[in-house]
């Protein structure tokens, strides 16, 4: 873990221009701000995505095509607080739906956290964590040929290129069986004037998120960053439909990481990539998926249409 995290500042740092992974956000103190983040009155994503699960939950489950006497497997990928999935559960829990719900996280700490609150507000249901590697796991669930609905929510795929979205849906199709549903949450393209904010709030709490990145690197791996100063920065054009933030050095310096003997030269006004957030379309939504063996049965949007659950069916190639 630690070797990979040098390789890729190392690497990120000697590009040109230079990039640092939004991976490696989400330390203890990176996951405490971006749930900060999901709350703010600018970051209109997770409450957009849990106006559809509360105000369309019966909509979603019609689109799964579950039927409540065959036993099924929801499998939620980067599970988090679980806050929109348990509209979801507790819907199919009243209506007696035989599933059990399997959350998938790297964090140990995250899955813990959720099965606790699972465990006093929805104590009827079943759910069975999973830590670890998303494809290693849905490889192994993949053997039982009970049907599957994979949860990939948040606009989490939107912190993937296109290219790399493409493949990561392509593996998703190849370790599932033919039927299964993907219910994909993704941002929807918008104007600058709702985006932007998002990615730069007045609490400067975005700020703070991505600023951590340099003091993780100043705490795991001996870096000497001094986070006053670099600034935050993010820019978005509806036509291109990505957000990008960075972090921006103020001034023309050096500085040293230890662990990887190196210094590093910075001019003034230099940007460091640190993010993108894409936003969708279904024209868009649609290129990513070509390759692969799923298709869009069904798309439901909150009552501002900022955002969308997609409801994609893996169709045809059996494995
Ligand atoms: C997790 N992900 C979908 C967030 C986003 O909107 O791209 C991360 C984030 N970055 C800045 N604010 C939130």
């Amino acid at each position: 873990m630690i070797e990979q995290f040098k390789k890729d500042i190392e690497n990120g740092m000697s590009s040109n221009p230079k990039t640092l992974p939004s991976k490696y956000f989400y330390d203890k103190i990176g996951d405490d701000l971006f749930v900060q983040i999901m709350d703010l009155p600018e970051y209109y994503l997770t409450r957009s995505e849990l106006e559809i699960f509360t105000t369309q939950t019966q909509q979603i489950i019609d689109a799964l095509q579950v039927t409540p006497n065959t036993y099924f497997e929801l499998i939620e990928l980067g599970a988090g607080d679980g806050l929109k999935t348990k509209k979801l559960l507790e819907a199919l829990d009243k209506q007696h739906y035989k599933f059990d719900f399997f959350p998938v996280d790297i964090s140990q700490n995250a899955l813990d956290t959720l099965e606790e609150t699972l465990k006093t507000e929805l104590p009827t249901v079943s759910v069975n964590k999973k830590q670890g590697d998303y494809f290693q796991i849905l490889e192994s669930l993949k053997k039982t040929h009970h049907p599957k609905v994979i949860l990939f929510l948040g606009s989490n795929m939107g912190n993937m290129s296109d290219e790399v979205a493409r493949d990561f849906i392509y593996e998703l199709g190849k370790n599932l069986n033919k039927n299964n549903k993907l219910l994909l949450g993704v941002d929807l393209i918008k104007s600058a004037s709702i985006v932007l904010p998002a990615y730069n709030d007045s609490e400067g709490i975005t700020k703070a998120f991505n600023l951590n990145l340099l003091q993780r690197i100043n705490n795991e791996l001996g870096g000497f960053f001094n986070m006053d100063t670099f600034s935050h920065h993010s820019e978005y054009t509806e036509k291109e439909g990505v957000a990008k933030s960075f972090l921006v050095s103020n001034a023309k310096q050096t500085v040293h990481i230890k662990t990887l003997n190196k210094t590093f030269q910075f001019e003034k006004g230099e940007k460091i990539a640190t993010e993108i957030s894409r936003k969708y379309n279904d024209e868009i939504l649609n290129k990513i998926i070509e390759n692969t063996d799923f298709q869009i049965t069904k798309k439901l949007t909150d009552s501002k249409e900022y955002f969308a659950n997609y409801v994609l069916n893996r169709g045809e190639n059996e494995n």
